[in-house]
C-alpha cells in the first residue's frame, strides 16, 4: 500500500503521499499542497527540498557514499576513464567497446572550435578570470551552431553533447595559451581526451610537451571525481535555467557561472590560496582555525564542510591518494601538502569541527594535484567545470525528458512593507 503522511493544519487533516526512492530514501510529495491548503513550504537554500526524481547519481552524506548510475565512485576512479564515465552518466549504461569507439570518434570530430572565436579571446582584458571567459564562450557557441534545435532526433542531440564536451576542453586550453600571449595548440586525433588537454595546455614549439601516463591518469581521476554530484548548486542552476527551455549552451553557461563561486567550485582555488597564506605566515594553521571558528569573522576553512556529506567526502580520500602518488613519482615535496595534512589533523580533533561534522571535501587536496600537474591557480575552477560537464549534460537531458517537467518557479514569504502610497520627491524627508 502506498505510504502517506498526515499533516494537520488548524484541525484539518491532509494526507500527503510519501515517495520512496530506490535506496529507501523517503520524501513527502507536497506538489498539491498550496492548491489544497493555501500554504507553501519555506526551505531557504532548499536543503530539505527534492526538486526532481533522478536516476543519475546517488549520494549518502551520512555514510560518505557516491555512485554514478549505481557504480561506486571508488570503482570508477580505479578502472574507468573520464570519457567512459561521461558516456555512463549521459547514457545510463557503460558503453560496449564499439559504443566507446564511436563516442571517442565523435569527441575527436568535434574538438575544433571556430577560428572566429579566437577574436573573442583576444578582446577580453588580459586579467579576466578564465571562468568568466569560459561561461561567455560556452554561451556564444550557440551562435555558431544555431541550426540544432534542442529537441530533435537522438543523433543530433548526441552531436550537441559531444560538441560541448569536446569544445569546452579546447576552449579552456585556448584561453590559457592566449593569456600567455602564445599561439594556441590544436587538438590531435592521436591522443586521448585527457592527454589532448594536457598537450593543448603545455606543448610549445620551443619546448615539446612530454606526456606522462601517471599525470594523464591523475587528470582522468580528477575529472571522474568531479563528473556529477546530484543536485548541487551549479547543476540546480543548469536545471532551473534549462526549465525555461533555453538552449543547452545557455543552461551550461549558467552552471559555469554558479560553479565559479568560492563556496562551490571556486573553493579549489580558495583552498590553495589559504594553504599558501598559512605557509607564508610561518606554517602554523592555528590562527586560521581560530578565524574559521570565530562567528564574527566571515572566514571559513576552505575545503572543509559540505552541504550533504556529514562525514569524510569519499572523493577527498581518493584525491589525497592521487596527490601522494604523483608527488612521490615526481620526487617532489610540496610544502602545501604538509600544511594540508597538519591542518586536517588539527581540525579533525577540534570540537568545533567535530560538532559541526566538518570534514575535508573534494577541494581540500585537489588544488595540490592540479599544481603537481602544472595547472595555473586561476584555471583550477575551469578544471572542475570541464569535469562537471557530463553531469550537467546528463541532468539537463534527464530534465527535458521528465514527464513531470515544470518550469522552475519557487515561491516566497513576503516580509516587506504593506501597501503604502507613493510620496513625491519634494515631500520626502
Ligand atoms: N569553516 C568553518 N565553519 C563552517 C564551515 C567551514 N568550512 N562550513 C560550515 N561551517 C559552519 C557554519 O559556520 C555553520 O555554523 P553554525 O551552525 O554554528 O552557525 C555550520 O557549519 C553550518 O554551515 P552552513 O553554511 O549552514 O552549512 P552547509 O552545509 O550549507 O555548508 C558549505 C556547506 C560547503 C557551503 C560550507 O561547508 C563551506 O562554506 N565550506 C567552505 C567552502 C568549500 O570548501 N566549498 C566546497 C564544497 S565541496 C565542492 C562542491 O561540491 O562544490
Amino acid at each position: 500500500m502506498a505510504k502517506t503522511a498526515k499533516l494537520v493544519i488548524e484541525g484539518q487533516t491532509y494526507d500527503l503521499p510519501v515517495v520512496t526512492g530506490s535506496q529507501g530514501e523517503m520524501a513527502l510529495d507536497i506538489s498539491t499542497l498550496r492548491k489544497r491548503t493555501g500554504l507553501i513550504t519555506l526551505d531557504p537554500g532548499y536543503a530539505n527540498t527534492g526538486s526532481c526524481e533522478s536516476s543519475i547519481t546517488f549520494m549518502n552524506g551520512e555514510k560518505g557514499i557516491l555512485r554514478y548510475r549505481g557504480i561506486p565512485i571508488e570503482q570508477l576512479a580505479e578502472n574507468s576513464t573520464f570519457v567512459e564515465t561521461a558516456y555512463l552518466l549521459i547514457n545510463a549504461e557503460l558503453p560496449t567497446r564499439k559504443e566507446l569507439t564511436r563516442f571517442s570518434i565523435m569527441l575527436n570530430d568535434h574538438s575544433l572550435v571556430h577560428e572566429d572565436m579566437l577574436a573573442f579571446f583576444e578582446n577580453f582584458p588580459k586579467r579576466a578570470h578564465p571562468m568568466g571567459i569560459l561561461s561567455s564562450m560556452v554561451n556564444s557557441l550557440r551562435a555558431f551552431y544555431p541550426e540544432l534545435p534542442e529537441r530533435t532526433d537522438e543523433e543530433e542531440i548526441n552531436i550537441t553533447f559531444a560538441r560541448l564536451l569536446s569544445k569546452v576542453r579546447t576552449l579552456a586550453a585556448m584561453s590559457y595559451k592566449m593569456s600567455l600571449g602564445h599561439k594556441v595548440v590544436y587538438p590531435s586525433h592521436k591522443m586521448s581526451y585527457c592527454a589532448n588537454f594536457l598537450n593543448m595546455m603545455f606543448d610549445s614549439p620551443v619546448r615539446p610537451y612530454k606526456l606522462d601516463k601517471d599525470l594523464v591518469k591523475a587528470l582522468e581521476v580528477f575529472w571522474i571525481l568531479h563528473a556529477d554530484h546530484e543536485q548541487n548548486c551549479s547543476t540546480a542552476a543548469v536545471r532551473l535555467v534549462g526549465s525555461a527551455r533555453v538552449n543547452l549552451f545557455a543552461a551550461i553557461s549558467a552552471g559555469i557561472s554558479a560553479l565559479w563561486g568560492p563556496l562551490h567550485g571556486g573553493a579549489n582555488q580558495a583552498v590553495l590560496e589559504m594553504l599558501q597564506g598559512i605557509y607564508d605566515n610561518g606554517g602554523d594553521p592555528a590562527p586560521f582555525i581560530r578565524k574559521a571558528k570565530d562567528k564574527k569573522d566571515p572566514f571559513r576553512l576552505m575545503g572543509f564542510g559540505h552541504s550533504v556529506y556529514k562525514t569524510y567526502d569519499p572523493r577527498a580520500r581518493i584525491m589525497e591518494k592521487i596527490c601522494k602518488k604523483i608527488l612521490k613519482k615526481q620526487k617532489r615535496k610540496d610544502p602545501l601538502l604538509d600544511i594540508a595534512k597538519k591542518l586536517e589533523e588539527v581540525a579533525l580533533k577540534d570540537p568545533y569541527f567535530v560538532d559541526h561534522s566538518l570534514y575535508p571535501n573534494v577541494d581540500f587536496y585537489s588544488g595540490i594535484v592540479m599544481r603537481a600537474i602544472g595547472i595555473p591557480l586561476d584555471m583550477f575552477t575551469v578544471m572542475f567545470a570541464i569535469g562537471r560537464l557530463p553531469g550537467w549534460i546528463s541532468q539537463w537531458k534527464e530534465s527535458i525528458g521528465d514527464p513531470k517537467w515544470k518550469l522552475h518557479r519557487p515561491r516566497q514569504i513576503y516580509i516587506g512593507s504593506k501597501e503604502r502610497n507613493f510620496v513625491p520627491i519634494e515631500d520626502r524627508g
